[in-house]
């Protein structure tokens, strides 16, 4: 029985999708522990192409059950427009799909809210996807958050949203100088949703109790990454939940003791959407080349993404605060092009070298990387299934960062497939 945490160990958009898509054919149960409609997972198999924001990545590969755990808060548009398009895949999600009875429910002056805080910061935005992350979590830490418990009454539910958004109105005429949203256009929106998510809802609580005393097996997976970590990420350029080993815990209502694998997900570079600071950000054409040989746009916004060198500094931080044990290394196929391969492995701060990654935001935007250069390998590494028939120079650069990192890459991913996998 394994119960294994798979989690971005960068600011997201690690591939974290694939890796969940091609082990849970060994997993009972795949679950969403925190985040929301931010994150955008891309699966891709046999001809099909599909991104997912809310349902776990278990759809596709075996018979898993999907939960989408406590910790989420989940748009309920955004989740019926996705189980629309995973049924049109010719999936059945009756009795595949569960959401927790206590997750929060985004509404729609969450979005506007996100929206026009963010134009009120003006150059001190954060970047955010727009999806009503940040307020939802707002409202649910405030306890005037809406739960998926609260869908089964429509008349104290009605009553319930109708207050809060009277409270919102306030503030969009009098602080943001919007205009107000109207309560019954909203309902008559948000109700026919509501219908359609009511049937999955479940104690999946009780769910995954009864999963770990059957001994079954469950893969937890997280959205974002540990980097835009509320308490551990570049504050306060982060996400507003916990995308941490701790937050899949809280997040599903498994306990600490019942996990049995931490696995990092990495990408042989780096990347970062939304504002914050990048070490080893490259304002350059090499930057230029990861993005484009990368495919570096986001699933979620379709925004270009920052891009830069692997950093070491940060991927060990991340491996300590989730005690990874295993990792996964991501579009390393995007390297084979590059003549040399930079790899940070200090940073330089206040003329000293270190290998701590600094908790306050400013000194990290000081920080000038050290590097280690490797020659690039100048071939193609696609569609590899096999680690020793990876070129020699490649299997130099993963096993130096094995060394480094003093963790062992379990998966290694050489191409956007299902199929363009080395397990190991
Ligand atoms: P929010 O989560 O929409 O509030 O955005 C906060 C920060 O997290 C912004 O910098 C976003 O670009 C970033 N972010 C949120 N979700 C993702 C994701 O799935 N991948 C990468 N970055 C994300």
């Amino acid at each position: 029985m394994a119960v294994r945490i798979i989690i971005g160990a960068q600011w997201g958009d690690e591939g974290k999708g694939k890796i969940v898509d091609r082990l849970s054919s060994d997993a009972a149960y795949v679950v969403r522990y925190q985040g929301g409609a931010n994150a955008g997972h891309t699966l891709k198999f046999d001809d099909t192409t599909i991104v997912l924001h809310l349902i776990p990545s278990g759809m596709f590969n075996g018979d898993s059950k999907c939960i989408i755990g406590n910790g989420v808060v989940i748009d309920p548009i955004a989740l019926v427009n996705e189980i629309k398009k995973v049924e049109a895949l010719g999936v059945d999600l009756q009795n595949r799909l569960f959401i927790s009875s206590s997750a929060h429910l985004i509404l729609p002056y969450h979005k506007v809210l996100d929206n026009v805080k963010e134009k009120k910061r003006g150059s001190d935005a954060i970047g955010t996807t727009g999806r009503g992350i940040g307020p939802a979590y707002v409202s649910k830490v405030s306890r005037i958050g809406i739960r998926m418990n609260d869908l089964a009454n429509t008349e104290k539910l009605e009553e319930s949203i109708k207050k809060n958004l009277a409270d919102i109105n306030l503030a969009l005429k009098n602080v943001y100088n919007e205009p107000e949203l109207d309560a019954d256009v909203m309902m008559s929106e948000l109700l026919p949703a509501i219908e359609v998510v009511k049937p999955y809802i479940r104690n999946t609580t009780e769910i995954l109790h009864q999963a770990l005393d059957n001994g079954e097996s469950i893969l937890l997976e997280g959205a974002q990454g540990s980097l835009l970590d509320v308490d551990h990420g570049t504050y306060p350029y982060v996400t507003s939940s916990s995308p941490t080993a701790g937050g899949a815990c809280t997040g599903s209502g498994i306990p600490p003791m019942a996990i049995t694998h931490s696995m990092g997900i990495t990408k042989a570079y780096c990347t970062r959407v939304g504002n914050g600071p990048f070490p080893t950000e490259l304002n350059d054409e090499t930057g230029e080349k990861l993005r484009k040989n990368g495919q570096e746009f986001g699933a979620t916004t379709g925004r270009p993404r920052r891009c830069g060198w692997l950093d070491l500094v940060a991927l060990k931080y991340a491996i300590r605060l989730n005690g990874m044990n295993e990792l996964s290394l991501t579009k390393l196929d995007v390297l084979d092009d590059f003549d040399t391969i930079n790899v940070c492995t200090h940073y330089e701060l206040d003329g000293k070298l270190t290998t701590v990654f600094p908790l306050n935001t400013d000194k990290v935007s000081e920080v000038k990387p050290v590097y280690k250069t490797f020659d690039g390998w100048k071939q193609s590494t696609r569609n590899i299934t096999s680690f020793d028939e990876l070129p020699g120079k490649t299997r130099n650069y993963i096993r130096f960062i094995e060394e480094y990192t003093g963790v062992p890459f379990k998966v290694v991913s050489t191409g956007p497939k299902r199929s363009e996998t080395i397990i190991r």
